[in-house]
């Protein structure tokens, strides 16, 4: 239920997409969806070069099995010419055109994405040193990829993982930029040809070369996203970059870790010619020809006057760099390493280029890998990558084309946008009346002309966009027809079990069997929806989190009967609305709310022993939380908040839920103090652009009304009472198994809340400090304050054997 305020969100959206520029530095963490990954499954040694190209060019194996073939050295009929055996594993066999272009494509046995191992590094260097180093005829290369729409994805991570000691990393990225630099030595023209994805080490690659050429494919990005993971580009990026589009661009791309599109690519200077995919390789081709006859000339962009003057001389850079450094600071509160590596590195390459500016570049590479940050960011990044599996059954899922949506508000509209935006489905919109629906759908357009404003949208996808939602409502009875075509309806109306239950009736008669009806509840159990259903096997909990386009997390929650049919395809639907699904047990508050219940009181016991309303806010953003809890009730809703306190204070929470007293949030409903939608809540939020909120008096005399004794606390005990009531609960979930494992725990309450994700979520945290110190603490806490920070049985089990959660 709980509507996430916009700081919260913002974190959690910069998360998952890592679309905000400037201010993601950092704290986004995940789209690191489009990071190396090791779930890849295509068939092995895939080749997808087309049969045109195989004729134009032959492989060195079957150049030789020709040759051996007409010089009858071979058994092979002279006819026929064998299919090389492939000779690689991480590339298919080297071609060589008849003028000498040597074509290098990567592809990555058993992945269907290509990633940068250290064996495929090593492995460049065998093929390097067998076929090009010392081949006279070998005039320029040309990089590409054999799978279609992907060229290199990244580095791969379980490399730097399995590296114990961080330092081996040195001489590793040594090698690797000493590969490089012998095949620069070669003096031949590079170029690489990039068809999808060229990121991390997978762009660096590319930034080695001399001319760049990427396809105008939707697919197509590049991107330094390192800091994502908590490390810094470490194979020449960060002094290469700098040099190819001047130190700013170069500091936003590896800052923010955000993707490049083609046509800004070119603009900036990453790219020198783009491309459609279907004449990539012949362009590119051409392209290294030219450059070996000298026909062809790559040219860099030229600096404006005013980047020259900033970026050219000392006292220019001086300003950039301050302003650089204020907004690092200001964005990770001094909790992220990497950007500070990042800048460092960068301005000790600007200062010795070359071998000096490499070296220091792996130093500070190895020395961010030993960091706990990256290896909670490391984490999460696996977190997300294993929650895109199910176990419910590969073929589980029921084929969805259309999706029904009942009730047009908040979230009815937010559900509705992903699902077409995201996911491409047809989506039916229902609400009771043309008002209702249209109130809807305004929400929904008003946000693709933002997106059509910023350029994230062209005109041609907000009109598809348009196009496939249906408004429909109970005055023109048209829409029973609609509704026969859904596979799954998702019911966002009033939060009313009566109107619930009858919503799934009135589905069971108007949709097909095989239609699966998903509740976006925020509390009421799937259980009692399901009680008396025709269908009850079809019926389950997706519940969503405000604001539904930006919030990245996804709660599905199957009752006892529902079927793997119905997870399944709860799950496929809501990856594909963008969303990171957690199973949880149908319980109250679910898994994400139900830990913020806890939290919530020890506020108000907080509090009640003295601690003002801004050290409860400082006290948790100095954490890593996005914002302190005071701000998050203002934002949420007092009124909601309230309700989810009240609510969970009433559930089977037992002593969990004591110790404080959430009355206080109900007393400002009473005075219409309902949070930031109503102008005052705990702060006072005055209208204009720019104006800040305060605390104004009248509240601060209202919370002293609340104190029972000052207890004059330090701020490290607020953060510890606040967050080990966090902790214990999302514990307690564990052993309760209302979601299936700490990793699940983690990602839940990082993209649920926010929770500090340099800290890599509850378990990885309680793992960073001990959790027989944080046993240990709590109990200290329950002799002092009382059993509600009684920790866990599983809590206590762990600190008993000293064993971790993690890894
Ligand atoms: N707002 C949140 O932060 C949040 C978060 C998670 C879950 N939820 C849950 O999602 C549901 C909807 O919440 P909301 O904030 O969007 O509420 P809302 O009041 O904004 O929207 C509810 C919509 O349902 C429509 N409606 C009511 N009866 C209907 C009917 N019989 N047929 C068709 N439409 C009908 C209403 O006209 C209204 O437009 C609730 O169950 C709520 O608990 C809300």
């Amino acid at each position: 239920m709980i509507c996430r305020p916009a700081a919260v969100r913002a974190m959690a959206t910069r998360a998952s997409t890592m679309t905000v520029a400037r201010r993601a530095v950092v704290q986004g963490i995940p789209s690191l969806s489009t990071l190396a990954t090791t779930t890849a499954s295509s068939p092995v040694f895939t080749n997808s070069t087309n049969t045109a190209a195989q004729q134009r060019f032959q492989s060195t194996a079957a150049a030789v099995a020709e040759e051996q073939a007409t010089t009858g050295t071979s058994k092979a009929p002279k006819t026929f010419v064998p299919t090389p055996e492939r000779q690689y594993e991480n590339f298919t066999n080297v071609e060589i055109t008849a003028d000498g272009v040597a074509i290098i494509r990567f592809d990555c046995a058993n992945q269907s994405v290509n990633t940068i191992s250290f064996a495929v590094a090593d492995e460049a260097k065998t093929l390097w040193a067998k076929e090009i180093e010392h081949n006279d005829n070998v005039k320029a290369v040309v990089f590409a990829s054999a799978k279609p729409g992907t060229f290199i994805a990244g580095a791969d991570i379980k490399d730097i993982k399995a590296c114990e000691n961080k330092q081996d990393l040195v001489p590793i990225i040594e090698d690797g930029v000493n590969m490089f630099q012998k095949i620069r030595a070669k003096k031949i023209p590079l170029v690489v040809a990039i068809d999808g994805v060229a990121l991390g080490g997978g762009l660096e690659w590319c930034l080695w070369c001399d001319y760049r050429i990427c396809t105008d494919s939707p697919k197509t990005k590049m991107g330094l996203p390192e800091v994502k993971l908590g490390l810094l580009p470490g194979f020449g990026g960060t002094q290469k970059l700098p040099q190819l589009v001047g130190v700013q661009a170069a500091l936003d791309m590896m800052l923010t870790g955000k993707d490049i599109r083609p046509a800004k690519a070119k603009k900036m200077g990453l790219v020198d010619l783009v491309v459609a995919p279907a004449s990539l390789e012949q362009v590119a081709i051409d392209s290294a020809r030219q450059m070996a006859n000298g026909t062809l000339k790559p040219k860099r962009k030229q600096k404006s006057t005013m980047n020259k003057m900033l970026e050219d001389n000392q006292y220019g850079r001086k300003i950039i760099w301050n302003q650089v450094e204020k907004m690092v600071n200001k964005q990770t509160n001094g909790n992220y390493p990497a950007p500070f590596a990042i800048m460092q590195s960068v301005e000790y390459g600007l200062q010795n280029p070359g071998d000096k500016g490499l070296k220091n570049e792996r130093e500070q590479f190895a020395k961010l890998a030993a960091t706990s940050e990256s290896a909670a960011l490391i984490n999460i990044f696996e977190g997300m990558t294993a929650m895109k599996k199910h176990n419910f059954g590969a073929d589980a899922a029921v084929p969805v084309k259309n999706i029904a949506v009942m009730g047009a508000g908040l979230m009815g509209a937010g559900i509705s946008q992903v699902s077409v935006e995201k996911g491409k489905y047809n989506v039916m919109l229902k609400d009771r009346d043309d008002a209702g629906v249209g109130r809807g759908m305004s929400l929904i357009t008003d946000a693709w002309k933002k997106k059509l404003q910023k350029k994230r949208m062209t005109q041609y996808q907000a009109n598809i966009n348009t196009s496939s939602i249906t408004p429909l409502t109970d005055d023109n009875p048209v829409w029973e027809k609609h509704f026969s075509q859904a596979d799954v309806v998702i019911e966002a109306v009033f939060e009313d079990l009566d109107l619930k239950k009858r919503i799934v009736k009135e589905m069971e008669r108007v949709t097909p069997e095989h239609c699966i009806f998903a509740s976006n509840t925020s509390a009421i159990p799937i259980t009692k929806i399901a009680e008396g259903a025709g269908r009850p096997e079809n019926i389950i909990g997706m519940h969503y989190f405000s604001p539904v386009p930006m919030m990245p997390l996804l709660e599905i929650i199957p009752h006892e009967g529902t079927s793997d049919a119905a997870k399944a395809t709860a799950f496929e639907v809501g990856t594909k609305q963008g969303k990171t699904c957690i199973v949880t047990k149908d319980v109250p508050g679910f898994y994400v709310n139900r830990c913020l219940g806890p939290f919530l009181v020890e506020v108000s016991a907080l509090a009640r022993d003295g601690v003002s309303l801004e050290m409860l806010d400082k006290s948790m953003t100095k954490f890593g939380m996005p914002v302190g809890p005071v701000t998050l009730a203002d934002e949420v809703g007092i009124d909601i908040a309230s309700h989810v306190a009240t609510f969970l204070s009433e559930a089977d929470l037992g002593v969990r839920m004591t110790g404080g007293d959430v009355s206080l949030l109900q007393e400002m409903v009473n005075r219409g103090w309902l949070g930031k939608k109503s102008g005052q809540g705990f702060y006072t939020y005055p209208k204009g652009k720019g104006k800040k909120k305060f605390i104004n008096d009248e509240v601060k005399q209202y919370a002293k009304m609340f104190v029972e004794n000052d207890l004059k606390l330090e701020e490290k005990e607020v953060q510890d009472r606040l967050v080990s009531r966090f902790i214990n609960e999302a514990a307690k979930c564990v052993e309760d198994e209302i979601i299936e494992s700490p990793e699940v725990g983690d990602i839940g309450l990082i993209f649920g809340t926010g929770f500090a994700p340099f800290r890599g979520g509850p378990f990885t945290y309680l793992d960073q400090v001990g959790v027989t110190q944080y046993v240990d603490m709590m109990h200290g806490f329950a002799d002092k304050y009382g059993p509600q920070f009684e920790p866990c049985q599983l809590l206590k089990d762990y600190a008993a054997t000293g064993k971790k959660f993690r890894n």
